[in-house]
């Protein structure tokens, strides 16, 4: 099975609860391979421009609100199944159905506030991973 790449980003609430060492483990542990990351405040039109196939629906405002709350640690996971295997560690968007175990069970307090995003297909991934990094920011395994 070829690597595949996803894009994750852990968000406000969980950067706020200073536990992005303790999400990296469980990415780690589950064979996943940080190949690039950055930390950043984003602006408004990033974060609209990120969620526009949102743009629609209900929470959008919030949603964008939220994630321009404080800042966020964006990185790129390289590994076997990433994109299946990132959104089996985040477990399910509302922390009260996600899986005991996962990140949004352990580190999320709400809905609006899950604390991981991560892309929910391989041509998702595509598009969310040039959004923040260039092709040069990728770091090819060591
Ligand atoms: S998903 O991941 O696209 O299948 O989930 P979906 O339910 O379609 O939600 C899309 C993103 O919107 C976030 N979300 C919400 N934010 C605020 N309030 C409410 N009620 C809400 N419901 C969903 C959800 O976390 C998804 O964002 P990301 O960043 O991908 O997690």
């Amino acid at each position: 099975m070829a690597l595949q790449r996803t894009l994750s980003i852990i968000k406000p609430d969980a950067v706020a609860k200073n536990v992005i060492g303790a999400i990296y483990q469980r990415f780690e542990q589950a064979g996943l391979r940080v190949v690039a990351a950055r930390m950043r405040h984003l602006s408004r039109a990033e974060a609209e421009g990120f969620y526009a196939v949102h743009r629609e629906r209900p929470f959008f405002k919030a949603l964008v609100e939220f994630m321009i709350s404080g800042p966020v640690m964006i990185q790129v996971l390289e590994g076997e199944h990433a994109v299946q295997k990132h959104r089996d560690l985040m477990g399910a968007t509302d922390p009260k159905q996600a899986a005991p175990g996962t990140i949004r069970a352990d580190f999320a307090d709400s809905i609006d506030a899950n604390a991981v995003h991560g892309s929910d297909a391989d041509e998702t991934a595509a598009v969310e991973i040039a959004y923040f990094f260039a092709g040069t920011d990728l770091c090819a395994r060591a």
